[in-house]
């Protein structure tokens, strides 16, 4: 029987300076341990122009451009997790935007170093979240990667 295919799925980025400053490591464990299934994950370096796209969304926002040069400028590790409410309890544990009013022992809090360099990105909806796996991982929907859930 499948289970973790009805799950809702949820896309994450660590951001630049977590990956320069060794934290890839601790903030993957931060999910195994909440007990999230990862179901791809992979290290990119984005261009301006991808990171533009990516974060579209906030094109009038005054930050925009600062953000698209910050997230162009190191790579980057991008996963999907699944999990029931996969959305909200991610937004959960990585905490508020800004890492200066996150809550303890939350990914921003404890690795985010300003609000662009917040440490980790995550789908804000169950919406926006299928077109950023899309973006990170064209052809998620078609391939197989349900045939590992079979019971
Ligand atoms: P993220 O989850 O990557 O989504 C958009 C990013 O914009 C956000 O995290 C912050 O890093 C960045 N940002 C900078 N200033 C602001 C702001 N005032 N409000 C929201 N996001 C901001």
């Amino acid at each position: 029987m499948f289970r973790k295919v009805a799950m809702e799925k949820t896309l994450c980025v660590i951001k630049p300076n977590s990956v320069s400053e060794g934290n890839i490591g601790e903030i993957i464990r931060i999910f195994e341990i909440n007990y999230f299934e990862i179901l791809a994950m992979k290290m990119t370096k984005l261009t301006k122009s991808q990171a533009e796209k990516f974060y579209e969304i906030h094109k009038e926002r005054p930050f925009y451009d600062d953000l698209c040069t910050f997230m162009s400028s190191g790579p980057v590790v991008a996963f999907v997790v699944c999990d029931d409410d996969a959305v909200e309890r991610v937004r959960k544990i990585i905490g508020h935007t800004n890492p200066e009013e996150a809550a303890d022992n939350t990914i921003r809090k404890l690795y985010g170093d300003n609000i662009d360099e917040n440490a980790i990105h995550a789908s804000d909806s169950v919406k926006t979240a299928q077109s950023e796996i899309e973006f990170f991982f064209p052809n998620f929907e078609q391939e197989s990667f349900e045939t590992d859930y079979i019971d």
